[in-house]
């Protein structure tokens, strides 16, 4: 096959990496992909949301199978825009249609689907701009603290946890009136604030069954011991101790089965990946939010975990025969440290060289914002500038490999958290 996939991070890298252990991979392009895409691939200076751009180079490069990483174009519609092209209305594709992708897109609509088909999640009212009185008065009826969501794209930042009844609503009027987040706050989901220990549980579907991947905790918080600013994310592990066999089947019963069949019942095209935030609750599971695609950092520590064939379930997911394909997992640990730009996730200086070892044993490491200078030499050019995954027979072994090659990575003012897992290693000793 020839395959075309859209993104440029560290989630990227690692599907790259992936497919192309397939044999059934032919050739693989990264649009626009990073200097660790073009070690393995063949990168291809597209945006991953120049429709025009990606409808041309389907054609003229033969491509059996189109993968989108990012959820930028499933929420601006690229599925339905390519399906919509002559002689493209049965090009593979994994990634959401445009209604699909409206689960991450709006939270409002999110929170319906969930409301119409029972899936476990915290109590909301939506309001809009013109609704600003009947939001105070809600919020007036509630308990502290209280949740605030912008509902549309607001690049991880639109969530306010507020503590107090007078910051409540003093964001709210923010939100609504004075938009805050854009238009992306132009309708805010008021929501009851759950307690307990987050998670997140993957599952690829073409829209009718599933197959429920390995589950996984991010770190978003830039500081150690879950301090300071969120960012996209700065660690991940794979499995997730807590996450037992009893919880996982609650997961699979009460969430992951309406979530599906409500995508098939209400005729929402969904072939890709559906992402479930989730909160355990005393040992309940409640959905957080929908994404519409595979995490970052999640992504660089699920897949090592995976041993069948990956091409065969991408293909599946897109071609509809995800019932017949058997997934494999590896019974091993997959931890993963992001190292970041010193300053991210505020204001950071790119350009500084990176030196990375020859040796990275027991880890893979991904790259997500570096670029080559015009000498060539490897730069950091983003925040998050790359992601490594130790693996090991436990969590503790995983780590050890991941920091071992951290410690060997350097470039000036590189930063990472030295306390990736750390909650979990100390869960398990009491
Ligand atoms: P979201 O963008 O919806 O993932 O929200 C960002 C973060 O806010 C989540 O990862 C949670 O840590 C937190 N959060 C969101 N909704 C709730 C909630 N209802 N209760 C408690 N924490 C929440
Ligand atoms: N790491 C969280 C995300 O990908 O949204």
């Amino acid at each position: 096959m020839n395959i075309l996939l859209l993104g440029s991070g560290g989630r990227e890298h690692a599907f790259a990496w992936k497919i192309v252990q397939s044999p059934r991979c032919n050739q693989l392009f990264v649009a626009p992909g990073n200097p660790g895409t073009a070690e393995i691939a063949i990168n291809v200076p597209l945006g991953a949301t120049d429709f025009l751009g990606i409808h041309e180079f389907i054609q003229n490069h033969a491509i059996d199978l189109l993968v989108i990483g990012p959820e930028e174009p499933l929420v601006k519609g690229l599925v339905d825009y390519l399906h919509a092209q002559q002689g493209m209305e049965q090009l593979p594709i994994v990634g959401p249609s445009k209604l699909g992708a409206t689960l991450e897109g709006s939270k409002d609509f999110s929170k319906q689907f969930m409301r119409r088909n029972n899936v476990p999640t915290a109590a909301y009212a939506t309001f809009h701009a013109g609704q600003l009185e009947e939001g105070l008065a809600y919020l007036e009826q509630q308990s502290l603290p209280i949740v605030l969501k912008a509902d549309g794209l607001a690049a991880g930042k639109g969530v306010l946890i507020c503590e107090n009844l007078e910051e409540a609503k003093i964001s709210l009027k923010e939100m609504l009136v004075d938009a805050k987040f854009g238009e992306a706050s132009s309708k805010v989901v008021v929501e009851e604030f759950l307690t307990g220990i987050e998670l997140s549980v993957f599952v690829a579907t073409d829209g009718i069954s599933y197959k429920i991947l390995p589950e996984a905790k991010d770190y978003k918080r830039i500081g150690e011991g879950d301090t300071g600013l969120n960012t996209g994310g700065m660690g991940a592990i794979s499995p997730v101790p807590f996450a037992d066999a009893a919880f996982l089947s609650k997961v699979e019963e009460r969430i992951v089965k309406p979530s599906i069949q409500g995508l098939e019942k209400e005729g929402i095209p969904f072939k890709g990946f559906l992402f479930i935030g989730l909160m355990n609750t005393n040992g309940d599971p409640y959905v957080i939010e929908y994404n519409v695609r595979m995490g970052d950092p999640e992504t660089e520590a699920v897949l090592p975990r995976i041993e069948s064939d990956f091409v065969d379930l991408l293909a599946a997911i897109a071609g509809c025969s995800l019932e017949s394909y058997t997934l494999q997992l590896s019974s091993k640990t997959c931890a993963t440290v992001v190292m970041v730009s010193g300053g991210y996730p505020e204001e950071y200086e790119k350009g500084f060289s990176i030196s990375i070892p020859g040796e990275r044993i027991g880890t893979v490491l991904f790259h997500a914002g570096t670029a080559r200078n015009e000498s060539g030499s490897l730069v950091n050019s983003g925040g998050r500038v790359l992601a490594v995954t130790g693996m090991g027979n436990d969590l503790e072994e995983a780590l050890a490999s991941a920091y071992g090659t951290i410690e060997k990575v350097s470039w000036q003012k590189a930063y990472f958290r030295r306390d990736i897992g750390q909650d979990i290693l100390r869960l398990k000793i009491k």
